[in-house]
């Protein structure tokens, strides 16, 4: 139990993490008050001063077990006063919000030198999100990386009650940064995140998941602006049941479309591309295995462009 569990966490097996905790906990002790951050300007392994604005802290969000969340927030590079705030999310449970920050959108990056024992270097990543974004990564549930409890009880949390308080986490935090408060304000996330906000191929309920996908095939342009328009002047907002043939026909043309689209993701797979014996493969993650399409991809989100 507690603040060392890294189960689920392939990516963060921190031996140390216990003892900088503890360490934390005793510096958190000497502190006047529950909520801290601090500007960060320099970071061991990384050469020089940070080149972008760096902030970590502590945010409380129950009082009963002492819980606080641990957050690293970094300030968009290009305009932070009108860029959108993210909030990061990372999976699986009791994986730090860290490993957003040098693995998939975050501004560093690790030397992937050979380990020679002394401490692993960081560099910059030029396709950071945070050029165009400002990114807040929080270490939750509580357990993961820094984030901890006073009262062992308060590492009994389940999905709800920790987006519960991360909720708390994010009232409290843009009460703490009212400049932001203005900003355009977004949740992303990868892998367990999932669970949360930005779903992959989540099962809801048939008649909302059915009659999603024809906006939602529009809106990431798998399905053309022609055959959404038509479905949307035929189907009278049903595409489960359609009740004219000219429904009926734009549905079906719509299954065709996606049919396509499925061969596009297969043909791009790695094990399909392995399988075939197509030379230099390529995944289908794009963030952490194709950094540059993944900005490109994250910016356009962010413009609420088709992705
Ligand atoms: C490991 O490699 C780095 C980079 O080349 C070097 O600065 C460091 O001194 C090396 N450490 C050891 C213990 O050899």
């Amino acid at each position: 139990m507690g603040a060392h569990r890294t189960r689920q966490c392939s990516l963060l097996q921190l031996q140390p993490l216990r003892t900088c905790i503890l360490f934390l906990l005793l510096l958190l002790l000497l502190l006047p008050c529950s909520a801290s951050s601090s500007v960060i300007t320099h970071l061991p392994g990384f050469h020089g001063r940070l080149r972008f604005y760096l902030e970590t802290g502590y945010v409380s969000v129950d009082e009963e077990t002492g819980t606080e969340l641990f957050y690293y927030f970094v300030e968009s590079e290009r305009s932070p006063s009108t860029d959108p705030v993210i909030l990061w999310l990372t999976g699986g449970p009791l994986c730090s919000g860290f490993t957003a920050l040098v693995f998939e959108v975050g501004p560093m990056n690790f030397v992937l030198a050979p380990y020679n024992g002394s401490l692993p270097r960081l560099v910059n990543n030029q396709y950071s999100w945070t050029k165009i974004a400002s990114i807040i990564f929080l270490d939750t549930p509580v357990g993961s990386g820094f984030s901890y409890a006073r009262d062992p009880k308060g590492y009994n949390v389940g999905d709800i009650s920790s987006s519960l308080q991360v909720v708390t986490f994010l009232k409290k935090w843009f009460n703490d940064h009212p400049s932001y408060l203005s900003n355009h304000f977004y949740v992303g996330g990868s892998s367990y995140a999932g669970k949360g906000y930005m779903v992959g191929s989540p099962l809801t309920d048939p008649k909302y998941d059915r009659n999603s996908i024809i906006p939602y095939a529009h809106g990431v342009g798998i399905i053309s602006d022609q055959l959404y328009e038509a479905a949307v002047a035929n189907c009278k907002g049903d595409y489960v049941n359609p009740t004219n043939e000219i429904c009926a026909n734009v549905l079906n043309a719509v299954d065709n479309s996606y049919r396509f689209y499925l061969l596009n993701i297969w043909m791009n797979d790695k094990a399909t591309r392995d399988a075939l014996k197509i030379k230099k493969g390529s995944g289908h993650a794009p963030i952490s295995y194709k950094p540059k399409q993944g900005f490109a991809m994250g910016q356009r989100w962010l413009d609420r462009k088709p992705l």
